[in-house]
């Protein structure tokens, strides 16, 4: 058999040659003997543990040099230390993170591996480390810009959902301020204008447009008190949409007929049903100049579907803002939709279709 040269090198030539090999890594390492005393450790181990030599470090017993406390200042009983265990059981030991002494007594935290060592004396073990302060640091940074970007970002939604939540508020009360008070007191000021016309020739008629407009003014102001107070028309909490929407369209100057479903709604589809026929049936009274109306509401397929029809004129257009993008968005705001169909002197059709969860409340 041939024989290797380092083989064939003498026992302290070995000792030498492995010597000169860990004295030129940077890991830093130190053997202890089965007594646990510090019997080698190579220069990066002495540069770490803050010594000038081997000499300072060899002979010394390993735990009650440079592992002897915690970091909190507290002692670190030898009997606890798993460090020098290979030393009994043989296995290997490995800590993601410890705390070291150096010579003045500071300490840095570490990764070690301890495993263990046949020593002239009998089993050691053989202890590499690093120094892991930088990575902690690295770690510890890392950590705190990931929770203040965390914070930043929840900051920011908390903005957009304050001033998104504020403008939903400020849409709602717009439409809610447009197609309730605003339409009645448009119709006030419609009934006065005929008054001013029929004052010397029709003074009866003259005398009950008043009275209607009295009315109108009444209700406008009512709704205002109302939406001041952040509820809902009272009439539709106290006796419903069917009693809401005879008041309603009782006051208007032309004929309504109402067919509507008898179902339960929920407030809030209530309230937007409201309002979508009071805006509706406004636009009827400014522009149409129809005679009859009607107002339908069908639950079809978890489906409300609202229609609003008039024989007038049929001149309606759907401008971006206005009457009409309005109610497009109070049905959006629900989850539903509205078309409008009008042709030239046969009239104008709305028809609002809003989905509604399954439940006790949408049964007919
Ligand atoms: N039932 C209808 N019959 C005929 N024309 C209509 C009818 N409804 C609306 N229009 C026409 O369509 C236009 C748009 O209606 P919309 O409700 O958006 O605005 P508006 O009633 O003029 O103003 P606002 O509702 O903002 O006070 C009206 O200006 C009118 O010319
Ligand atoms: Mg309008």
């Amino acid at each position: 058999m041939t024989e290797t040269p380092l083989a064939t090198t003498a026992a302290v030539d070995t000792y030498a040659f492995l010597s000169s090999v860990l004295a030129g890594i940077a890991q830093p390492v130190w053997v202890v003997d089965p007594a646990g005393e510090i019997r080698f450790t190579n220069p990066a181990a002495i540069a770490a543990l803050g010594y000038d030599d081997a000499a300072e470090l060899e002979g010394k017993p390993s735990h009650e040099t440079i592992h002897y406390k915690h970091p909190d200042g507290t002692p670190y009983p030898v009997e606890d230390c798993s460090m020098l265990r290979p030393r009994r059981t043989g296995e290997t030991i490995h800590s993601d993170e410890d705390w070291f002494v150096r010579r003045d007594g500071t300490m840095f935290p570490v990764e070690y591996w301890s495993a263990p060592i046949q020593t002239p004396t009998g089993r050691g073990a053989v202890v590499a480390f690093t120094d892991i302060e930088e990575r902690r640091r690295l770690a510890q940074m890392t950590r705190e810009r990931d929770i203040a970007e965390a914070r930043a970002t929840e900051a920011r939604a908390g903005q957009r959902r304050i001033i998104e939540a504020g403008d939903a508020a400020r849409a709602r009360l717009a439409r809610d301020l447009h197609d309730g008070a605003q339409q009645q007191f448009l119709n006030t000021l419609l009934h006065l204008r005929r008054t001013e016309q029929k004052w010397t020739t029709e003074p009866e008629q003259a005398k009950d447009l008043v009275g209607r407009a009295v009315g109108e003014a009444q209700s406008g102001i009512e709704g205002l008190r109302e939406l001041a107070a952040g509820i809902h028309p009272a009439i539709l909490t106290t006796r419903g949409l069917a009693a809401a929407l005879y008041v309603l369209t009782g006051r208007l100057p032309f004929r309504v007929e109402l067919d509507l479903a008898q179902i339960p709604l929920p407030p809030a589809v209530e309230a937007s049903v409201y309002f979508f026929c009071s805006e509706a049936l406004t636009n009827v009274t400014k522009h149409a100049k129809a005679d009859v109306a009607r107002v339908t509401t069908v639950m079809e397929d978890g489906h409300l579907t609202i229609q609003i029809s008039d024989n007038g004129i049929g001149a309606a257009s759907n401008p971006a803002a206005g009457g009409f993008a309005a109610l497009t968005d109070r049905m959006a705001a629900l989850d539903g939709t509205l078309e409008v169909t009008t042709t030239p002197s046969r009239g104008t059709t709305l028809t609002a279709r809003l989905p509604l969860a399954p439940g006790p409340t949408n049964q007919g």
